[in-house]
């Protein structure tokens, strides 16, 4: 099998590469960085896959830095809905399946309970819609494509490079940490921190064993909000820094986030996939295998 991977450079993608390596090694995998291929230029998406001839392209290319998304709408647009489709309908007209990544920011937060595949998005800020809109047309495309939903992505392979520069939230929180920095933290979102190592083994199960196409929500188990999480990470590492929660309101970030982003993870358990670890035990693995506890 030969599987591309887009946006190579990526927490997401570089965790695919090493589980190929390590699980699949006889999957030929050919991870394109940024500089290598850029998702939104059309001609060279088709160049590339025409001569790397994909059975599977893993796209995990974003524009995901949610509050500046409101000020740079035409990028958000170009990047994740008009590239995720490009990757899909390439990838469907050289005979490939596609793998796209979105996340629960699709939904309004306004359900009581986790959101289920079957919901109907209503995103509350402009990286939701463009994610949302990028469902659409890859659906339209492909019905066969993968979307996975997912949240709060923490990894080893968090680098420079994520989000544009900016990290993932937990190492973050652990920079701060180890200062015994205090912080301020929303506690008022209820969401769950997905350890990439988990989402790409239930990804790399759904792609060998040939799943059925469509949208699957994939995270850690249970809920906890942004506050918890640093305050869990505090007292994991011994910081004597404080953890002081505070409202969505009293952030006052310029993008909007849903007050429930739980995502059900219906469709794995429908088809007999394990459910992937409590948020906790992911933590305590990820700060275990950085060396960070002490
Ligand atoms: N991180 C999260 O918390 C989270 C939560 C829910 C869903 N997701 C989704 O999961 C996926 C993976 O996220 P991640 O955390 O692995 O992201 P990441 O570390 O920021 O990686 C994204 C990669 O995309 C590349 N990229 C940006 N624009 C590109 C373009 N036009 N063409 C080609 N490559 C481009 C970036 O390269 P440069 O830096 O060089 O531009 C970067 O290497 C994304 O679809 C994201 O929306 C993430």
């Amino acid at each position: 099998m030969v599987i591309v991977i887009c946006g190579g450079e990526g927490q997401l993608a570089r965790e695919f590469a090493a589980y190929f390596k390590n699980y699949h090694s006889a999957v030929k995998v050919t991870s394109l960085s940024h500089g290598d291929l850029d998702i939104t230029q059309e001609k060279s998406v088709l160049e590339v896959f025409k001569q790397l001839r994909p059975h599977v392209v893993i796209n995990t290319v974003a524009y995901h830095k949610v509050d500046e998304c409101e000020r740079n709408v035409a990028r958000s647009f170009n990047v994740n809905a008009f590239g995720g489709y490009l990757v899909a309908k390439m990838s469907r007209d050289i005979g490939a399946r596609s793998m796209y990544f979105s996340t629960n920011y699709v939904f309004d937060g306004a359900k009581a309970t986790p959101y289920e595949e079957t919901d109907i998005p209503n995103p509350l800020n402009i990286y939701g819609h463009s994610k949302a809109l990028a469902e659409r047309l890859i659906h339209v495309c492909d019905p066969q494509a993968w979307i996975v939903r997912t949240n709060g992505l923490f990894g080893r392979y968090c680098g420079p490079k994520t989000k544009g520069g900016s990290g993932n939230f937990v190492d973050f929180v652990l920079g701060n940490a180890k200062e015994n920095a205090d912080l301020e933290m929303v506690s008022d979102q209820n969401i769950t921190p997905t350890f990439t190592a988990d989402l790409v083994k239930a990804c790399v199960q759904l792609i060998l064993e040939n799943e059925k196409g469509g949208i699957f929500h994939i995270t850690n188990s249970g809920e906890t909000t942004w506050f918890e999480i640093a305050e869990k990470i505090y007292a994991l590492v011994g910081s004597h820094g404080r953890v002081k929660p505070i409202t969505t309101e009293e952030r006052n970030a310029p993008a909007m986030r849903p007050k429930n982003a739980v995502l059900a993870n219906n469709r794995l358990k429908a088809l007999g996939f394990s459910t992937l670890p409590d948020w906790k035990v992911a933590l305590r693995k990820h700060l275990e295998l950085k060396g960070v506890l002490p």
